[in-house]
């Protein structure tokens, strides 16, 4: 199934682009859990395209709870979680129905599809389809929350400019609280003006930027997850990896791993001030054979940069199989990492509370 995640708390995404409305179910939510529907937008407004280095398409992203949820309770039934579409321009995408956008899914729909696929606004592929991924890990969150567990992100690096690390060992509660509240999280702000000239600089030239986003999940109680294919790393992987544009994942030290001594690379298990085991770093970014050490979850995922782009591309018209120069229109984000933040806290969410161990 692709539209499915999970077998506790199950969320199933649905709409398009440029359909009526996008959202998503949310099945196996307990009863008797508080929404707050400010938290929620709140929430939902650090992923909305606001200034100008987002798309200009507006959309209000206000999450309509359709079911699930009585006198802001939910009620054990299944949440439906619905999300309008208004601010479409669907006549902007004509021209790659038949001429796919290099990096985009136009070629593999179009292949999957039949040719039946929604090429408006990307259809289902599209970034908008994280507003609903951010509603249903809204929930998710909320649940972690009132455990004590916190997921908090910032974007890492945008092009060549990269931010400070978050803290590996502990919550550094200043820090959290200022990034979750800001809807481009950037630790080091001389590395946010930079990280914004290097966007506004690709948009400036027709193009757009990738980056990364660090995220850490602080609190977790060690134990969750389990070995081989129920691990904690390939849950989260598969999760992030259903983010459009991502395109890689590391935990803890990740890649650099290859080039350490396991004299460097291991993290030393100690005892901290209340006798309880802990390491002296977090190179395993808080996971030991697929489960939960204790230690702050730490990982990193890299983002591509847009595919559409202003700048003429090479690609080919499918009607007649012949090559062709393709000009995009419509509205894109230059760089799509600083929204992304809550959308990878989200489906972070989603998945820990898939954990092995957890129960809801
Ligand atoms: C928040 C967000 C916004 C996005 N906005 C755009 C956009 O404006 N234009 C675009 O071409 N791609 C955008 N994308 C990326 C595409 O959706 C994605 O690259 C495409 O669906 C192909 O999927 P893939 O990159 O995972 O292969 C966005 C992604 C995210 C997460």
């Amino acid at each position: 199934m692709s539209a499915t995640f999970g077998n506790k708390i199950k969320v199933t995404l649905f709409g398009q682009s440029h359909a009526q409305a996008i959202g998503a179910i949310v099945d196996g939510v307990p009863a008797g859990i508080f929404i707050d529907e400010e938290r929620l937008s709140a929430f939902m407004d650090r992923r909305r395209a606001k200034d100008e280095l987002a798309t200009k398409r507006q959309e209000a992203d206000k999450v309509l709870i359709k079911s699930g949820v009585v006198n802001s309770v939910t009620c054990g039934a299944p949440l439906c979680l619905m999300i309008e579409n208004k601010d479409t321009r669907s006549q902007d995408y004509s021209n790659v129905a038949m001429v796919p956008r290099p990096s985009h899914s136009d070629f593999a729909a179009f292949v999957k599809y039949g040719g039946n696929n929604d090429i408006r606004g990307g259809g289902q592929f599209s970034g908008r389809l994280t507003a609903a991924m951010c509603a249903a890990g809204f929930i998710c969150l909320e649940i972690l929350r009132a455990r004590g567990i916190e997921i908090v992100s910032h974007v890492s690096r945008i092009g060549a400019v990269s931010d400070e690390k978050l803290n590996q060992l502990k919550a550094d509660d200043a820090v959290n609280k200022k990034l979750l509240a800001s809807s481009f999280p950037v630790i080091s702000e001389v590395a946010k003006d930079k990280m914004r000239e290097e966007v506004l600089r690709a948009k400036s030239e027709g193009d757009s930027v990738g980056g990364e986003i660090e995220c850490a999940v602080y609190n977790l109680p060690a134990g969750l997850g389990s070995d081989f294919f129920g691990s904690l790393e390939s849950l989260i992987a598969s999760a992030v990896f259903s983010v459009p544009a991502v395109k890689g994942i590391e935990f803890g030290a990740g890649f650099e791993f290859a080039q350490m001594w396991g004299s460097v690379a291991n993290d030393s298990f100690i005892l901290d001030e209340n006798a309880q085991v802990v390491t002296d770093s977090n190179n395993c970014g808080g996971i030991l054979g697929g489960i939960s050490s204790g230690l702050p979850l730490i990982f990193k995922s890299a983002f591509k940069p847009t595919p559409s782009i202003a700048k003429a591309q090479r690609s080919v018209d499918l009607k007649d199989n012949k090559e062709t120069e393709l000009i995009i229109k419509g509205r894109h984000d230059p760089c799509i990492v600083p929204r992304a933040c809550a959308v990878i806290e989200a489906v972070t969410a989603i998945a820990l509370v898939n954990a092995d161990g957890f129960v809801i």
